[in-house]
């Protein structure tokens, strides 16, 4: 009985050792998609906060260059209601992601908005309805407006491999593609304008601008309680007047809220490479600095729901500016150019 039980005893370990051999070469086997990519660090002024990067999408170099190229595909739009466009279609790197063409606002009179800093924006499009994150807001572009069919990723020869590489996976799913994309718009940071080597103490502004400057930066233009530092925006939503009476899409945020004290707010632009984006405005009604500098002197209209920031001490709601102080406004939002920006090749079109 002793030894039988032995023999059991020893027959029981022996399969444990075989299973447990069994196991090993399988646990060992590498698996065929994981691939190690390389972390992106992330380069932006000394005076930007630190922007908000979700925890289950860190940047990587593979994650970036897929989204780039998924930015400029016009196979992102195979079919639907924008067949062959891609988002570079409309969001050109020299006019800083905008249109090229000052007079055509892109959809309907909505006009293109740059993209610039998104890493630091907590919503999207002139009425904010996207967001708060930039994977929330890929997830409207690409599912909502261009309504991408995965399937054409999945089947093409090379994107496979694509992800694979920026996420360590052999599938490929929307959510991947709005991660990809959201570390492309993470990616797209400017901070070397002339404006800000005259921060950092590198440049001098020429007279003009320096008065430019001042009106910006004090009461007497007002700008920066809105068009806020570093960013040149504050993030938030302002009828600044440019209507009395609201209809269509002209309600602005409060198509969003509902709330009447958020009837023709938009989205605060930021100022950055606002020399190359024209039309200006979320319809595109101004054609050039000139006449948006026009509009905050002497073209606020009063409405129940213009911002108690366009309201001036003692003046209403123009500034009253003489040419020469319009003059030195412009040539200050002429400073905000980065050419660096508008001209890097690693985030011109990869084809
Ligand atoms: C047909 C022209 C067109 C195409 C193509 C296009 N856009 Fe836009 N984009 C616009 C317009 C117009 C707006 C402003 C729309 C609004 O606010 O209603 C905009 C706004 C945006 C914004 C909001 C920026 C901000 O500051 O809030 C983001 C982000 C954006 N687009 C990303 C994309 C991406 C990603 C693609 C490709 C999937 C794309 N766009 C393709 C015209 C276009
Ligand atoms: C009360 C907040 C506020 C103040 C003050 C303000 N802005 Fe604006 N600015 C906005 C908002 C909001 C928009 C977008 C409005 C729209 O399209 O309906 C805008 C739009 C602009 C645009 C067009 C941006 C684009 O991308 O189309 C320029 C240029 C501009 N502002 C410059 C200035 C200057 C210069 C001053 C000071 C004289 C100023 N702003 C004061 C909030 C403000």
């Amino acid at each position: 009985m002793r030894s039988r039980a032995a023999l059991l005893g020893i027959a029981v370990a022996a399969m444990a050792v075989w299973a447990g051999c069994r196991k090993d070469p399988a646990a060992e086997m590498p698996d065929p998609c994981a691939f190690p990519a390389t972390p992106f660090q992330l380069d932006y002024h000394a005076f930007f906060p630190d922007p908000v990067i979700p925890a289950d999408n860190p940047m990587t170099v593979e994650g970036i260059e897929l989204g780039r190229r998924l930015y400029y595909d016009p196979l992102l739009s195979s079919s639907g209601p924008l067949a062959g466009k891609s988002c570079s279609s409309c969001h050109f790197q020299e006019h800083a992601f905008t249109v090229p063409d000052p007079g055509v606002p892109a959809i309907g009179n909505t006009n293109v908005m740059s993209h610039c800093n998104l890493a630091w924006a907590t919503h999207f499009l002139w009425d904010g309805s996207a967001g708060p994150t930039l994977e929330d807001v890929m997830r409207y572009e690409v599912e909502e407006f261009f309504r991408l069919d995965v399937g054409v990723l999945r089947n093409h020869p090379e994107y496979p491999e694509l992800f694979r590489k920026a996420f360590g996976t052999c599938e490929v799913t929307l959510p991947l593609v709005e991660k990809a994309m959201a570390q492309w718009f993470r990616r797209l940071t400017s901070a070397n304008s002339k404006f800000d080597r005259f921060l950092k103490n590198e440049e001098a502004l020429s007279p003009g601008e320096w008065r430019g400057f001042q009106l910006f930066f004090t009461e007497a233009g007002d700008c920066f309680h809105c068009h806020s530092m570093p960013l040149m925006t504050d993030n938030g939503f302002h009828n600044i007047g440019l209507d009395s009476v609201f209809a269509g899409q002209g309600v602005g945020r409060y198509a969003v809220t509902g709330n009447p004290m958020d009837l023709g707010a938009f989205k605060t632009p930021t100022l950055r490479n606002i020399a190359l984006t024209a039309p200006y405005m979320h319809d595109g009604r101004f054609q050039t600095l000139e006449e948006v500098v026009d509009f905050y002197s002497a073209g606020a209209k009063h409405s129940p729901s213009l911002d108690p920031i366009m309201t001036k001490p003692g003046t209403g709601i123009t500034l009253g500016m003489t040419a020469q102080q319009k003059a030195d406004l412009v040539a200050f939002l002429h400073t905000l150019t980065d050419e660096a920006f508008v001209t890097d090749t690693a985030l011109a079109s990869p084809f």
